[in-house]
């Protein structure tokens, strides 16, 4: 018997019926440990929560898998016990963060937040000057689900895109390449996972070498970007951005990225869209199944590596 710990109703109806010989224990990690812990072997966090503390997870000895809803692991990294491997949700919330980034660069570019500010004051603003996405050069810093999925939705609407990643490859440019290729671009979209390697990449001289006007979307996590360094960026008027994270999180109310020029804010909602718990659920189901009958597993998350 193969015993799982889900993190609540909603969870087990979402996975729906699974083959015999795997047990559900239903448990959040943060309430009291509840009976059968001892014997669970995979553990599926809630989304979007602090990791479970490593106090409450003693009371899993027999774990050995730890399935992440999310695709970013690293809240998780520090805390998963030796030997026990970690996967994340890949592919679960990729389309919907994609559409998101798609969003804001047009928002941005097509400056709609000013349009809906004169819908507001019933004013007939129209004008013809600004450059849409046809002939834009877009950097998409990260090739993964969310890089590659924002670059086939860009392409057809006449962006030119250049895929930046870790592992150079056909038709991906290598992280070595990426301060030669930022002057060339105009919109810049972070979807790289935040790892020690990422923390901070983007800072003053990385901002710098953006062409003036250029728009930086970032909907990976908020410490990729440095914050104050944005600020001064937005606040000379030289730079525009899109984030849906920020570096805090939540940003406390008296923030100075709430009132900076040229920048549109949304609260890390890129993967929060209605259905992913059925995206999310569906991965689980697979996951558990493959562990239940010792297959290969999908999403295996590289430690080492921090994705
Ligand atoms: N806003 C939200 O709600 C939301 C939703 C989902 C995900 N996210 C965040 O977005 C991140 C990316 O998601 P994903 O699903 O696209 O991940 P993914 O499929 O694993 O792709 C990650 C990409 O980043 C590249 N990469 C890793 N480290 C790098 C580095 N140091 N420099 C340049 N490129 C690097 C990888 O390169 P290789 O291809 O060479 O390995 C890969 O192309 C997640 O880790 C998560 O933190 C946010």
């Amino acid at each position: 018997v193969t015993s799982i710990c889900l993190p609540d109703a909603e969870a087990r109806d979402c996975v729906g019926t699974l083959p015999g010989g795997i047990d559900v224990v239903i448990w959040d990690g943060a309430s009291d440990p509840v009976p059968g812990l001892d014997g669970v072997e995979v553990l599926v966090p809630p989304y979007m929560r602090p990791p479970t503390s490593a106090e409450a997870l003693k009371a899993l000895a027999s774990l050995r898998l730890v399935q992440l809803l999310s695709a970013g692991v690293d809240s998780w990294l520090k805390r998963l016990p030796p030997g026990v491997v970690l996967c994340n949700g890949r592919g679960v919330h990729g389309g919907s963060t994609a559409e998101l980034a798609v969003g804001g660069i047009v928002s941005s570019l097509r400056e709609l937040p000013r349009h809906l500010d004169a819908q507001r004051a019933h004013r007939w603003d129209q004008h013809s000057g600004v450059t849409g996405l046809d002939g834009r050069r877009v950097l998409l810093l990260g090739a993964g689900d969310i890089g590659t999925r924002v670059a086939a939705s860009l392409t057809p609407l006449g962006a030119e895109v250049t895929l930046v990643a870790r592992h150079a490859r056909d038709g991906v440019r290598a992280l070595t390449e990426l301060s030669g290729l930022l002057p060339e671009h105009q919109v810049v979209v972070i979807a790289v996972p935040y790892t020690t390697e990422t923390h901070q990449l983007v800072d003053a001289d990385f901002l710098a070498s953006m062409p003036d006007g250029a728009l930086l979307v970032n909907v990976a996590r908020g410490a990729i970007v440095n914050t104050n360094a944005l600020l001064a960026e937005l606040t000379s008027e030289r730079l525009h951005a899109f984030l849906d994270v920020t570096d805090p999180e939540p940003l406390p109310v008296d923030h100075p990225l709430w009132v900076a020029p040229h920048l549109q804010l949304t609260p890390h909602i890129g993967g929060g869209t209605l259905g992913w718990q059925q995206r999310a659920y569906r991965l689980v189901r697979e996951q558990v199944i493959r562990f239940h009958r010792g297959e290969p597993l999908q999403n295996v998350v590289k430690v080492a590596d921090g994705y």
